[in-house]
């Protein structure tokens, strides 16, 4: 079990877009963010990188990815739009190589390679995140990673953002950022070592009302049922809620890139 810092880090949770849109370079001061997107962009992420892509370069539109892509021509493009792969007719001439379900970023395909993503919500709360002092991913597959690598580093202010469902709050990433909450007290000495605000606390009872049935809280959500609902879709759906899948640490560096820090 990690040391506490002295005095005990702060823990907040935003839950939609209006609110992390809102956060400017001076709120972020200091802060450490960790972003969840658990359906599907950043458990998509993790895959990709634990099978071996060597690095995910975010972008918030289909037009800064194509720009990307001329940069990088080597890249691989990736992602969805209505949570479909984009293609021709959002492009105006080309389809992106993979959509945005975890399930297509096998080692075959991302080994050794960079990806160009961009999805609705995932990509848009990276770019929010942007002026923080640290900028992580994260979704159930790399929660234990996640909290001892937090723990480890001794932040003061830890902020979860939650990509959310286009406009609106989003079930499984407010559940997905109670996991991580109840990691870190477990790597700690509990809720005394931090200072959980209300969201967190939100978000830490959510989590442990339902993390017996984590597959079966996936339909209390509008993305889970979307899913569910197209039978090519719904078994992406293990694959996000699976605990410590892909057990990596993962940032965002100075140069924009999602890269393995371990
Ligand atoms: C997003 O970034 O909004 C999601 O990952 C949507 C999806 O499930 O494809």
């Amino acid at each position: 079990m990690a040391t506490a810092p002295q005095t005990a880090p702060s823990l907040r949770v935003l839950f939609s877009p209006a609110e992390y849109e809102a956060m400017d370079a001076k709120d972020l001061l200091g802060v450490t963010c960790v972003v969840f997107d658990v359906l599907r962009a950043t458990s998509t992420m993790l895959e990709a990188l634990g099978n071996g892509a060597t690095g995910i370069l975010p972008a918030r539109e289909i037009a800064e990815a194509l720009a990307l892509r001329t940069r990088h021509p080597q890249a691989l493009l990736a992602g969805e739009r209505d949570g479909l792969r984009i293609r021709a007719h959002l492009t105006g001439s080309i389809d992106f190589d993979l959509g945005n379900s975890p399930r297509e970023f096998t080692r075959d395909r991302v080994e050794g390679r960079e990806i160009i993503m961009t999805t609705t919500n995932g990509t848009r709360a990276l770019e929010a995140c942007r002026k923080a002092r640290a900028v992580y991913i994260a979704s159930f597959g790399n929660l234990t990673a996640m909290a001892r690598h937090l723990v480890a580093s001794q932040t003061e202010y830890l902020w979860l953002i939650c990509a959310g469902t286009l406009e609106n709050a989003s079930f499984e990433d407010a559940l997905g950022a109670g996991a991580l909450v109840d990691r870190l007290l477990k790597e700690t000495s509990g809720p005394q070592a931090w200072s959980l605000d209300d969201s967190s606390q939100i978000t830490w009872d959510l989590y442990r009302g339902h993390r017996h049935q984590l597959l079966e809280a996936a339909r209390c959500a509008r993305n889970g049922r979307r899913l569910l609902a197209q039978p090519e879709l719904a078994g992406d759906i293990p694959v996000c809620f699976e605990e410590d899948r892909n057990p990596h640490v993962v940032q965002l560096g100075a140069d924009q890139v999602l890269r393995k820090i371990h």
